[in-house]
């Protein structure tokens, strides 16, 4: 039995989906639990590249059956797109291949008007900067016990009078027979792949198979853990997968964190170690940091242990995957958090009033760079002393072994190591 959670230890984008892509050869399920397609994985296989929002990265492997668990939220028409545009790339999606929750709730139009109408009224103060999928307003009307489920779709009469009370409920405007019609339709479609997926996940454990549980967004995107409100309306953090795959937390033996070398943040929030002019600039364009899903330029600045050591509280990492280190190379200098200092004082916990963590300043310790393109690089040994540096420095100061290291974003670009 192995079942092993992957999940982004800072504000997203983290190279998720290249990591679960590495280890995706050896296991038989890749599963997402949480989040829809707010998520942008993107995978780069020899010279084509795919870009995932629902689906998760273990689709690339014949072998590997792919299932989107109960607590992801759900596109129906993103969802048909992104299997068509995988058919396209030459990427075959069935229905043995890609399993759907029957009970996962389902982002309808009216989600994703909420949610630019919503971000639409905030101030400049409250935006948060969400991508307008429908995430929120989703996840909302699942709490309050309005949402639709997918199993939903598949009885018009049933989705018809859902969608009434629904409409009622809030005073929403629409029209209800389009709605049923072309939802309808896509549930039609999408009929194949639908079933009990805790069932199926439960049996998979039970015969010995090997499972990855692919989170989205990252930690501090949470809401519970993240810097709420400037959060995403789900759970990301380990722990979550129980609940979004419908597992029990005994079935779980490793969660490996994934962190990039360096930070970035896409949206709105506080965020201690973000950079402006030359760093930044050298930050984005070196690492591509442009958002996936939106295309929105990200926020870079520079590694936050204390970012990374709550991380790793919250989600019980067992071990940790480096991302991006090639971006650094280069660079004279790099900075590292070690702690914030807040009030006058010294803090090396990451403060849970976001008006503290909005104040918090990093304090930093300097290590050298490195002049060598470490992009070819595929053994630890071949990198240079000061680039080995800094892999230590995390793996002593996060008290986690650091057992990948990824330097670009092909498969070939990465360093396996038992630990640095
Ligand atoms: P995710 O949301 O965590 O899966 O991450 P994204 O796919 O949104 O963003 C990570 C980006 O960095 C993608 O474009 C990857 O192809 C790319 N990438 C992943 N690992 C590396 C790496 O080690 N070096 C470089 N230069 N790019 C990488
Ligand atoms: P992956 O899986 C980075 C951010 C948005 C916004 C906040 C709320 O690719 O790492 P939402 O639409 O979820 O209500 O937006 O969360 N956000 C992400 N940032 N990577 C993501 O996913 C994200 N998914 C949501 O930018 O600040
Ligand atoms: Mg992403």
């Amino acid at each position: 039995m192995s079942v092993k959670i992957i999940v982004g230890t800072q504000w997203g984008d983290e190279g998720k989906g290249k990591i679960t892509d590495m280890l995706a050869g050896q296991v038989d399920l890749v599963v997402r639990y949480q989040g829809g397609n707010n998520a942008g994985h993107t995978v780069v296989v020899g010279d084509e590249t795919f870009k995932l929002h629902l689906i998760p990265s273990g689709i690339l492997y014949k072998s590997v059956c792919c299932v989107i668990g109960n607590g992801v939220v759900l596109d129906p028409e993103v969802l048909l797109q992104e299997i068509a545009n995988l058919k396209k790339q030459g990427v075959d999606v069935t229905p043995k291949r890609l399993k759907i929750s029957s009970i996962a709730h389902v982002i309808m139009p009216y989600h994703k008007a909420l949610d630019q109408a919503q971000e639409a009224k905030r101030t400049d103060d409250e935006k948060i900067g969400t991508t307008g999928r429908g995430i929120g307003p989703t996840y909302t009307d699942k709490v309050s016990r309005l949402g639709l489920r997918m199993l939903d779709l598949l009885k018009p009469e049933r989705l018809k009078e859902k969608l009434q009370k629904r409409f009622a409920a809030t005073d929403l405007e629409g029209d209800i027979d389009e709605i049923v019609k072309t939802y309808s339709d896509f549930a039609k479609k999408l009929a194949p792949y639908i079933e009990d997926t805790s069932l199926f996940i439960n049996q998979a454990i039970k015969r010995g198979q090997r499972i990855i549980m692919e989170g989205a967004q990252g930690t501090m995107l949470d809401v519970d853990h993240g810097t709420y409100p400037f959060v995403t309306s789900s759970n990301p953090i380990a722990g979550a997968s129980c609940i979004g795959a419908g597992i029990g937390p005994h079935k779980i033996d490793q969660v490996i964190g994934v962190t990039k070398a360096y930070a970035t943040r896409v949206g709105e929030g506080p965020f201690p170690t973000e950079e402006e002019g030359e760093t930044e600039a050298y930050l984005r364009e070196k690492g591509c940091e442009y958002g996936t899903t939106t295309e929105r330029p990200r926020r870079c600045g520079w590694l936050d242990l204390v970012v990374l050591r709550y991380a790793i509280r919250v989600n019980g990492i067992t071990e940790l995957c480096l991302t991006k280190l090639d971006v650094l190379d280069g660079l004279k200098k790099i900075k590292i958090c070690t702690a914030y200092e807040l009030n006058g004082e010294r803090v090396s916990y990451l403060p849970l009033d976001l008006d503290d963590f909005s104040e918090a300043k990093p304090i930093y310790d300097e290590l050298p760079g490195w002049e060598e393109d470490i992009s070819a690089v595929t053994q630890y040994e071949e990198l240079p002393i000061n680039a080995k540096k800094y892999i230590r420095y995390i793996r002593n100061l996060a008290e986690t072994p650091i057992t990948l290291i990824s330097v670009g974003s092909k498969r070939k670009q990465t360093i396996h190591l038992l630990e640095a």
